[in-house]
């Protein structure tokens, strides 16, 4: 077995996972030259939810902190991730939204992207792998992992079968709910390189205390890259520490060779720059308690936080525990989703709902009509008739894949947004969050003014 290679996610998934995505470009950019002396083999810098935190949170323009990393990484490959037709947002969008998406993302300076979907359905796929091999970038793509009677070590590898075959570089495991226990690590991950000669990363998260085990465990079986985030945004809810990792395997084969003084000045960076966000309270101890009941009720650490906000504020606290109950009925119910976004908030909701509004699919919401309808794919498991009728009645089921049906959009929303926006990119932002893209323009065009002003006055 040959040297690990590291992928470095404290700028993307780290700071997602402990203070809600919320390191600024200035923050980042001070670092990124050691960081790129590191010997990384990728630090995932952009997607998932950066982009819409630069937009909504930090009055900055996600495109331009794209271009700016890039300016200052000239070693390390930079890795984004998307959500296949749901790219950074939450619904599917059109082929030419996503095609306009990647090529500019790619354009600017992301070399890998992650692309998954929520229901391992590899046609809300099909659409970003072609672009990817088109625009010259490595494309991966992720099985998301998930336990249920259907996902089965046959069920993943029949998927990354699917993904060979429609051009995939490499997989990912990505355990999204940090549930992926070492054992099965080992065997997955040996499997996995049995069927496919494809690299095979891992992706994992701390939250329920077992993801440095079964990292190694992957490691010993073979894995050729996994995700870890530099020690001051690592643990908790987000990955492993890499220096710790590193230095676990010195003097092994699989060393994966680090510039140790770049990860301890990294270290000591980020150290003062996460006190900031502690003293401010934005850094809440939480994030880093352990939490074993994920591996119990297999329901992601993020999503028990957002049942108890939401049995709060309904002042039903007192049936948290059916309601913890009610999630695997819902989720078996509904073919076994894996409990990522989209999926856990709609899964969580309906369980609630299932719970205290007197009787089961009482009250459903339109993203579970729409779910049932096919509208976000193929369900892994057939849903029951009954299940069916419960809740679309007699509406019929769409078949084709669902951006199939959607009309190319770009010209229309350019139109739309006017002069607010000034590049192709401005219009793809305004595609995937139209509200909060639109209010950053208008704040933009404003300090413009401003500056106007104040030069000729
Ligand atoms: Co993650």
């Amino acid at each position: 077995m040959s040297k690990l290679k590291i992928t470095e996610t404290s700028l993307r998934d780290g700071h997602q996972s402990l203070i809600a995505t919320r390191l600024t470009t200035d923050e980042i950019l001070p670092i990124l030259k050691k960081m790129d002396d590191a010997g990384f083999h990728s630090m995932e810098v952009w997607g998932g939810a950066t982009f819409d935190a630069c937009l909504r949170y930090l009055n900055e323009d996600p495109w331009e902190r794209l271009r700016k990393i890039r300016a200052n990484v000239k070693n390390t490959k930079l890795q984004m991730l998307s959500r296949g037709q749901n790219i950074l947002g939450y619904k599917n969008y059109p082929d030419d939204i996503v095609e306009k998406f990647l090529k500019n993302a790619i354009y600017e300076g992301i070399d890998i992207v992650r692309i998954f979907d929520a229901l391992n359905d590899i046609r809300n796929l099909q659409k970003s792998i072609s672009v990817i091999k088109k625009e010259g970038a490595h494309c991966q793509c992720a099985i998301c992992y998930t336990i249920s009677p259907v996902h089965t070590i046959e069920y993943y590898l029949k998927l990354i079968k699917e993904f060979e075959s429609e051009g995939a570089d490499s997989i990912c495991i990505k355990d999204m709910s940090g549930i992926l226990l070492p054992y099965e690590a080992y065997n997955l991950v040996k499997s996995i390189k049995e069927t496919t000669k494809l690299p095979v990363e891992f992706h994992t998260h701390c939250t329920s205390g077992v993801a440095q085990m079964s990292m190694l465990k992957a490691v010993e079986a073979g894995v050729d890259i996994v995700d870890t985030a530099i020690s001051p945004l690592s643990s908790g809810t987000s990955q492993p520490a890499t220096e710790s990792l590193a230095l676990s395997l010195i003097g092994t084969e699989r060393d994966p060779q680090l510039n140790l003084d770049s990860l301890n000045a990294a270290a000591d960076y980020f150290k003062d720059v996460m006190k900031k966000y502690m003293d401010s309270g934005s850094y809440n101890i939480k994030v880093l308690m352990t939490e074993p009941k994920t591996l119990q009720y297999q329901i992601p650490g993020g999503m028990l936080s957002n049942m108890i906000m939401q049995m709060t504020s309904l002042n039903a606290l007192d049936k948290y525990e059916d309601v913890l109950a009610e999630v695997p009925r819902v989720r078996e119910d509904l073919g076994f989703p894996p409990l990522v976004t989209p999926m856990s908030q709609m899964v969580g909701a309906q369980a609630v709902f299932n719970v205290i509004s007197g009787g089961r699919y009482k009250i459903i919401p339109t993203e579970i009509k729409n779910y049932v309808k096919g509208m976000y794919g193929r369900p892994t498991a057939p849903i029951s008739e009954n299940i069916r009728e419960k809740i679309i009645g007699d509406e019929e089921i769409i078949t084709v894949r669902p951006a199939d049906l959607l009309p190319d959009e770009y010209e229309k929303l350019k139109a739309e947004i006017g002069e607010l926006a000034r590049t192709e990119q401005d219009v793809l932002s305004y595609a995937l969050f139209p509200q909060v893209a639109k209010e950053y323009f208008e704040k933009r065009s404003t300090e413009i003014e401003d500056i106007y002003d104040e030069l000729y006055i």
